[in-house]
């Protein structure tokens, strides 16, 4: 049976002032009128309804993300007592769905990407799903053609073909430097990747078992307490025991079994601000405007404003400029990472 699992533990700070700590960036909504965690809900249906959906989070989030997500069952919301990366998180998720499904097969997704077309999408989950169907040892993942040499994911060398648009994978890098990463684009045989998987629960499991035994180990511990009142102590015990390590440098730099599936669908993973004018319309002076705003003599901005306020633009170009009820940003828009800085000077003030 196929269940979708969601890691949602991101923070988001390249989002301020929109995304929060008590806000991540799951929770905005930067096109459409869905959140992102919807999104990601959205683009499952009909293949996998509510009750098959997973929820991975900080338990501090568990209430937002029913209210975001109300056909997801309350007990499939799973709470993290802390951040432990991704490795730790799968794991969870996979030894609770191999417990009561031993067959499981999981779809595994961030809760803040943007993918389009629906069927696009749902044509390539499936067609991961029969490889794994075929050979339950394989680890899917899916791999866009990279357009720049980017050091922030992970990359993946195709290697013969199993089927069409299915490849072995030779080899799985997290986050090259630069000069490796111009090295891949050169070579043509590389995917970046989504950072969506398809496996068996069981699969993984074993994969941790064999190359992360210290996340195992406390698995193995946690597995006794399912389904017992003791499950909330033993996992407020075992959880933050688990080293912090993403799923891409604990497993798939690791593994020798994994396939990929070439994305037949586009894909954005909503790094910073700057996603805004990918995902809305752009005027014909460059500016992409969310809300209500008046522009005069200005290009190339983005400018995003909260119900009932407007902005006014006078003579600006290229700057980000974000009205909420509480805190405004205005930014340049040249260098999305420095909105960190940001944060961090916004922490040390206190
Ligand atoms: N529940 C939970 N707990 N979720 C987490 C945690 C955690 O501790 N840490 C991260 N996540 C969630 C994030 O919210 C996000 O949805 C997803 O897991 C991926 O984490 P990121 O922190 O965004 O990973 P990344 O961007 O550095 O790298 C991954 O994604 C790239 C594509 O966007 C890797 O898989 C790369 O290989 C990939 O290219
Ligand atoms: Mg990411």
């Amino acid at each position: 049976m196929l269940h979708a699992v969601i890691m949602a533990g991101g923070s988001g700070t390249r989002f301020w002032p929109l995304s929060r700590q008590a806000l991540p960036k799951q929770f905005l909504t930067l096109a459409g009128e869905r959140s992102l965690i919807q999104a990601a809900f959205d683009r499952c249906q009909p293949m996998i309804l509510g009750e098959r959906f997973w929820v991975v989070t900080n338990e501090s989030m568990i209430e937002t993300t029913a209210e975001h997500l109300p056909e997801v069952p309350k007990t499939h919301l799973i709470p993290e007592p802390c951040g432990r990366n991704t490795a730790p998180c799968v794991g969870l998720a996979a030894l609770l769905l191999a417990q009561e499904d031993p067959d499981a097969i999981m779809l595994v997704m961030p809760a803040d990407h943007v993918i389009s077309p629906i069927e696009n999408f749902q044509e390539a989950v499936l067609n991961a799903v029969n490889v794994v169907k075929k050979d339950p040892e394989q680890l899917v993942l899916f791999g866009v053609p990279p357009t720049s040499p980017a050091t922030g994911y992970g990359y993946i060398e195709r290697c013969t073909s199993i089927s069409n648009g299915v490849f072995k994978v030779a080899s799985f890098r997290e986050k090259p430097d630069r000069p490796t990463a111009e090295e891949y684009l050169q070579q043509g045989t590389f995917y970046w990747n989504c950072g969506i998987f398809v496996w068996k629960a069981q699969t993984i499991l074993n994969e941790l078992e064999k190359h992360q035994p210290e996340i195992f180990a406390q698995l193995k511990q946690l597995q006794k307490s399912i389904n017992t009142p003791a499950w909330d102590s033993a996992l407020a015990e075992c959880f933050p025991k688990m080293p912090s390590i993403s799923i891409d440098y604990a497993v798939l730099e690791k593994s020798k079994k994994i396939a990929v599936v070439e994305a037949p669908f586009d894909w954005d993973d909503v790094g910073s601000l700057e996603a805004m004018s990918r995902l809305n319309s752009t005027d014909e002076n460059g500016n992409t405007v969310i809300g209500t705003a008046c522009l005069v003599d200005s290009k190339d901005n983005i400018v995003r404003s909260s119900t009932g306020h407007t902005v006014g633009l006078l003579g600006i170009k290229n700057c980000i400029v974000v009205h909420t009820p509480d805190a405004t940003l205005v930014a340049d828009r040249t260098d999305e990472n420095a909105i960190r800085e940001l944060v961090a000077a916004l922490k040390e003030q206190g």
